[in-house]
């Protein structure tokens, strides 16, 4: 009862704050070519020098030549900052900024995952506010002006090329901080599928995954509105047509650009709207057994759906209408438990795993407490569930049960309107 109370003061609170003050959406420029685009749009901005942040594997693939050619032929010095490391550090973002100041920096351009991008976003508050890395983090404690921040995702999942949130970890204890403020929402992205071509299949199957719960979390969450379902319905319809593709044949630029386009609606979904228990358990499994965030995500996803469908049931019937993904059933619950099984055989279908088998009972309690921590102070989920809901998960999740038969079988309807995915974007 008294995760219910406060989640409902947090769903109250969080509507009211997005309305009045809503999280900026980025300049998108889209297609193969539009990392150059990018660059060419931040060298209009009368620059003497701008800081490319990326990862040594890019500089090393040389992937980032075309855009230092671009800045180098307006006259533009480039300093190359590639010394992230996974889960960045306040320590990495201090050396980043206090080489940004000393090169005179006017722009900063990320070039890579999540890693790249949230230093980038922690280097464009520092920069801006000139204050310690660590007296950022926190609800909106950037004071000034970010520096003005572009960015290229080079996988398709996280959506943190649109969010207001950077997760950096501190040097000592190594726990994760997190720094949330509207200013650090870059300026303008590319979504360029030239920058996704060298992501492994297993990570396009996961990152997707992310993607989509973002999606279906965002459409479930009560406070969801008339743009972010309609960017969720976008991208849901775009991930199970084209994920697969991405999976299969990766070297495809076209099913690369769809798979960009729909983690940034994604993205922008759950920054209106926000995520729920899926996320909420998933990061607990991450924290306690080291599971990939994505893949979690993904054997998640059909629990959490089936065990909040007596309040999800008309919002995943509708879902499953305005997709096209699963039209058959007379009313919600039927048409909801369709969409849920699509979820499931979709996970399956990109080879994903349907159990953690490493997983100790001993923890349940533990991650099922933390879960509904999370999600009672961060997520307005549609249905608040209990430790006793979140231990069955657990359950379920370690021994590979499902509480329906085994939908590996289902097949996929095709999914033709390609004209719903362009119509949300702001294409440059
Ligand atoms: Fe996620």
């Amino acid at each position: 009862m008294k995760n219910q109370i406060t989640n409902y003061g947090l769903t109250l609170a969080l509507k009211s704050l997005l309305r009045f003050y809503p999280i900026p959406e980025p300049r998108v420029f889209r297609g193969a070519g539009s990392i150059q685009e990018l660059a060419r749009h931040v060298a209009s901005d009368n620059l003497e020098s701008v800081l490319l942040i990326t990862s040594k594997y890019f500089v090393a693939e040389k992937k980032i030549d075309p855009i230092i050619e671009v800045f180098r032929s307006r006259g533009i010095h480039v300093e190359i900052f590639s010394d992230v490391p996974p889960n960045p550090s306040l320590d990495i973002v201090e050396r980043g900024a206090e080489l940004c100041r000393s090169k005179n920096c006017g722009a900063i351009y990320a070039f890579g995952g999540g890693s790249v991008i949230d230093a980038a976003k922690g280097i464009a508050a520092q920069v801006g506010s000139n204050a310690p890395a660590r007296k950022l983090i926190g609800l909106f404690k950037v004071k000034g002006r970010a520096l003005p921040l572009f960015v290229v995702p080079t996988t398709s999942g996280s959506g943190s090329e649109v969010t207001n949130a950077a997760v950096l970890s501190d040097p000592e204890t190594h726990q994760k901080l997190f720094l949330f403020d509207h200013k650090i929402v870059p300026l303008a992205i590319a979504l360029d599928p030239n920058a996704t071509l060298t992501l492994p299949p297993k990570f396009t199957a996961a990152t997707g995954m992310d993607a989509l719960t973002h999606a279906i979390e965002s459409y479930i969450s009560k406070i969801s509105d008339k743009r972010s379902e309609e960017l969720a319905e976008s991208a849901i319809s775009t991930i199970f047509e084209y994920l697969p593709k991405a999976y299969n044949e990766g070297q495809g630029l076209d099913a690369r650009e769809k798979m960009a386009v729909a983690s940034y609606e994604a993205g922008i979904a759950f920054s209106r709207s926000g995520l729920g228990f899926v996320h909420a358990i998933s990061h607990q499994i991450t924290a306690f057994y080291g599971i990939p965030h994505g893949t979690a995500n993904a054997v998640i996803l059909p629990h959490v759906l089936r065990a909040s469908i007596s309040k999800a049931a008309p919002a995943l019937a509708k879902l499953a209408r305005a997709t096209g993904i699963a039209d058959e059933g007379k009313g919600d619950e039927p048409l909801a438990d369709l969409f849920i099984e699509q979820v499931r055989a979709l996970s399956i279908q990109l080879d994903l795993p349907t159990a953690f088998p490493e997983m100790k009972e001993d923890d349940f309690e533990t991650i099922a407490g933390n879960a509904i921590k999370e999600a009672s102070f961060n997520f307005p989920v549609p249905k608040m569930l209990n430790s006793e809901d979140c231990i069955e998960i657990l359950n379920m999740l370690k021994a590979g049960e499902f509480s329906e038969e085994d939908s590996a079988s289902i097949e996929f309807p095709p999914v033709e309107e390609d004209s719903r995915i362009s119509k949300n974007v702001a294409v440059a």
